[in-house]
């Protein structure tokens, strides 16, 4: 598959600050990758590489095959972003917004309404084509900030950090809107630092602390890296040794440990081990008053590779 960008041990470095450490990335044409990382990883560092607006010391970026460079016409048509800062003009009407990013690639009067039209109908502002945008709620605001980064139909589109700061009701319809250019066939590169939109959302996730990679794959590859059990916390009606014993015994248990009022089971491979479980249970006459298994999180990879935990 082609790569749409590709990052090459890229070192970035602010004074004595090293925000890309020899960082490696690519993303394949079609796929949306999420680059997860807390505050101060790189994310934006990374992205304002891709897009040619920050020099970096070391290392290489091409996007679409070719090395990125500011002035690069055709290539910037190609590419759509969406700033973590909202990057437009308050004193301008919503459709006048719009009208103007739209306006940077498409010279043709017509053409360009058609964008404008669609891009309002993507983020669903319909109703405030004639707001000021500095009028508008947090939620709104940030859906303009998508709107006049995606209004030219780009192949490949960075949003970085779309959803900080926004209602339930927005966040959803930016994460709907994106699957759905992802489906239109854009190629989207997504930064986050919550957990659960990389989940929801990416085709793939990469890993990002300190400036490097960590680790790249499926929400189950990176699963898999960090020996992976599910627990599963059960409240016995007469706990005591004949349970453990016998518990011990049922095959994918790998461990069981004492909590304050329940025992919490690990069994491994995740999601494949409880039915069994629950039928010995059943075969012995054991019961129980409570129970529910966790499986594992992105979070519980995050915390073996990184040593800290990323809470959203
Ligand atoms: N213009 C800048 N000058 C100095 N340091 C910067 C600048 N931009 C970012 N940094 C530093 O680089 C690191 C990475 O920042 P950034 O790429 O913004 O991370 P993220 O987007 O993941 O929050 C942080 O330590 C940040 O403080
Ligand atoms: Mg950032």
């Amino acid at each position: 598959m082609q790569n749409v960008c590709e990052m090459r041990q890229v070192v970035k470095r602010y004074k004595e600050v090293t925000a890309l450490d020899h960082f490696n990335f690519e993303i394949h044409e079609g796929e949306i990758v999420g680059l997860l990382g807390p505050n101060g990883s790189g994310k934006s560092t990374a992205i304002n590489c891709l897009l040619g607006l920050l020099a970096f010391d070391e290392g290489g970026v091409e996007v679409f095959g070719r090395p990125v460079s500011p002035d690069d016409m055709d290539m910037k048509q190609r590419i759509g972003f969406v700033p973590q800062e909202l990057s437009f003009f308050a004193e301008l009407s919503v459709a006048d917004n719009i009208r103007y990013f739209a306006g940077l690639y498409e010279s043709d009067n017509a053409r360009r309404d058609v964008m404008v039209s669609e891009a309002v109908e993507f983020v669903g502002l319909e109703k405030y084509v004639k707001f000021t945008a500095k009028k508008l709620s947090g939620g709104l605001k940030r859906r303009l900030n998508i709107a006049c980064g995606i209004a030219h139909h780009p192949e490949f589109v960075m949003f970085d950090e779309p959803t900080v700061a926004v209602d339930a009701q927005s966040r959803n319809f930016i994460l709907e809107g994106i699957k759905e250019m992802n489906r239109r066939g854009s190629t989207v590169l997504y930064t986050t630092h919550y957990l659960e939109e990389a989940q929801e959302l990416c085709d793939r996730i990469v890993i990002m602390d300190e400036g490097k990679n960590m680790a790249s794959g499926t929400l189950e590859e990176l699963i898999d890296l960090v020996d992976p059990t599910e627990a599963v916390h059960i409240a016995f009606s007469e706990p005591g040794d004949r349970v453990f014993n016998m518990i011990r015994e049922i095959p994918g248990v790998v461990d069981i440990q004492e909590e304050n009022n329940h025992t919490v089971i690990l069994l491994t491979p995740p999601g494949h081990r409880l039915s069994a479980l629950l039928e010995e249970l059943k075969n012995h006459h054991i019961s129980y008053t409570s129970l529910h298994s966790e499986l594992p999180t992105l979070n519980d990879v995050f915390l073996k590779l990184t040593g800290k935990a990323l809470r959203d």
